[in-house]
């Protein structure tokens, strides 16, 4: 059995310990309630949300997403914030949804705020958090659903080495009209 299925690796202080980011703009941190209005600032950006399936109306609808964060339940989602290294302000989250410890797997998520785009940082906290969940969680296979549209996305992922496995129509509501997505994947041991 692998650590995946026997909870969370914890650091002697009793918190997962954090994958390490190779950008000097950004490093990671956990997220906290208190960032939720950093958070929503950004994702209110209808450029930002556009080739997603957020659908927010309002601040509070962020904390159904926090409390499910807070659970300490080996398959509840987690999420980091991604600060930047001067002046700690949040530009970023990224986590890791649909966690199962009995097949250890999860899928990954992320967004950032359009005051770093184009700089590396996505590509940079998608490898690490990859690594990471390889290596600390004991992971074998991370997943990604990218909306068809989100060229962004989908040049991150190829980036990171995650393989096209497949094309999902009509797989989630985009804002009340439905959306077709790409799958992608990385495996423990495939570089
Ligand atoms: C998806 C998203 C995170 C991608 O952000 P991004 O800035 O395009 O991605 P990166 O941070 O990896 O930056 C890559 C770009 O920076 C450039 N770059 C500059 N320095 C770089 C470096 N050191 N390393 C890698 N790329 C670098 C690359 O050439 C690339 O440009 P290109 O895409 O025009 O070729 C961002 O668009 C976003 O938050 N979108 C909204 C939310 C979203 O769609 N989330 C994903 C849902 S599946």
């Amino acid at each position: 059995m692998g650590s995946a299925a026997q909870g969370r690796r914890v650091s002697h202080c009793g918190k997962p310990r954090l994958p390490l980011i190779d950008h000097s703009l950004v490093t990671l941190r956990h997220l906290e309630l208190s960032d939720a209005p950093a958070w929503y600032a950004y994702l209110a950006d209808p450029v930002v949300v556009e080739h997603t399936s957020w659908d927010l109306r309002s601040i509070d609808d962020l904390q159904s997403n926090f409390d499910d964060y807070a659970s300490t339940q080996p398959s509840s989602p987690m999420r980091l914030a991604v600060v930047l290294r001067d002046g700690g302000q949040l530009v970023g989250t990224i986590g890791l949804n649909a966690i199962s410890p009995q097949h250890r797997t999860a899928e990954i998520a992320y967004d950032l705020s359009p005051a770093v785009w184009g700089q590396g940082v996505a590509t940079a906290i998608v490898n690490a958090v990859v690594d990471w969940g390889f290596q600390r969680l004991g992971l074998l296979r991370i997943q990604a659903t990218v909306l068809e549209s989100n060229a962004r996305s989908i040049r991150v992922l190829e980036r990171c080495a995650f393989e096209r496995e497949g094309y999902l129509r009509c797989y989630r509501q985009i804002r009340g009209k439905s959306g077709n997505f790409w799958l992608y994947a990385r495996i423990a041991g495939v570089p």
